[in-house]
């Protein structure tokens, strides 16, 4: 993981037209803090849209999962979360005496312990199987076991991948299940700037110091020279485009010195952090379309911010 992030960041900050980050690293202990907090922004609308789905449209969403009686399911969520939404649909299910179990994937250890807690004091005959692994081979230990898969991607957390990764993404969890099995992908919807800008660039800057923490996590990790007092968090969205871009602008020309290598930044220079893709349903086609998922359901929040899409492999 270390070696990686290392090759990464000198990948990154070697690039000559645009200099890069990745968002993936955004997320060690203050970055898994400071995300909670931006869920519950005022300008960051996308959780509590979802959240609004989960909550009020329950029964559109279990009545598009065309459950069979008498099937096992599992219930696979791809990053773990706090829980809130996903409890709406556990309750639904264990109303409706579903024969299932839970099996939230996360690669943190903290999160998956945090998600068992709540659930079973919240649902305590459900059964919970959290899972530390990566995605697909969390899939692939599954694939055999002769249930019935529902896989929950929410929170727009496929907006962080472009559409060719996407793309790859949805082929991969294609391969990782059989016909009938369903997906529910949770994504935010294309907007105007006016309400997606501020969502990326709040007024108590929390956003900011998300971003800027991969600084201060590249020295922390690698004693690098970051001065974090010489970057600031610059969001820009492209309506046209429907992607919302954080940058980490350098204020003054200076040097940073990583791992024996010297990077340069002129003023005004950007480092390329994350992309948040949004969606509109020509977007989830074309992404659909190189694969072996269908569509089959949108589920959109009365203000229609965000849409989970209930998909299908074929
Ligand atoms: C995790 N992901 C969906 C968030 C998003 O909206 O792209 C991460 C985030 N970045 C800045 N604010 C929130």
């Amino acid at each position: 993981m270390l070696e990686q992030f290392k090759k990464d960041v000198i990948e990154g900050l070697s690039k000559i037209t645009q200099k890069t980050l990745p968002s993936k690293y955004f997320y060690d202990k203050k970055g898994d803090r400071l995300f909670v907090k931006i869920t519950r922004l005022p300008e960051y609308y996308l959780t509590r849209a979802e959240m609004e789905i989960f909550q009020e449209k329950t029964s559109e969403i279990m009545a598009a999962l065309h459950l069979e009686k008498g099937k096992k399911y599992s219930v696979v969520e791809l990053g773990a979360g706090d829980g809130t939404k996903t409890i709406h649909l556990l309750r639904a299910l264990i109303k409706r005496n579903c024969d299932f179990e839970y099996l939230p994937v996360d690669i943190s250890i903290n999160a998956l312990e945090g998600i068992k807690k709540f659930l079973n004091a919240e649902l305590p005959t459900l059964v919970v199987k959290p899972s530390h692994n990566d995605y697909f081979k969390a899939l692939e230990n599954l694939k055999q076991d002769g249930t019935i898969k529902i896989i929950l991607f929410l929170g727009s957390n496929i907006g962080n991948l472009m559409d060719d990764h996407a793309t790859e993404f949805i082929y991969q969890l294609g391969s990782s299940l059989y016909q009938g099995d369903k997906i529910i992908l949770g994504v935010d919807l294309k907007k105007a700037k006016e309400i997606i800008l501020p969502a990326y660039n709040d007024d108590q800057g929390i956003t900011a110091a998300f971003n800027l923490n991969l600084l201060d996590r590249i020295n922390k990790e690698f004693g690098s020279n970051f001065i974090r007092a010489n970057f600031i968090h610059a969001p820009d969205y492209d309506e046209e485009e429907g992607i919302a871009k954080s940058y980490i602008k350098s204020l003054v020309k200076q040097t940073v010195t990583f791992q024996g290598h010297v990077f340069n930044f002129e003023k005004d220079e950007l480092i390329h952090t994350e992309v948040s893709r949004k969606y509109d349903d020509q977007v989830v086609k074309q992404i659909l379309s190189k694969t072996d998922i269908t569509w089959e359901h949108k589920i959109t929040d009365k203000n229609n911010l965000f849409a989970d899409y209930i998909l299908q492999r074929n």
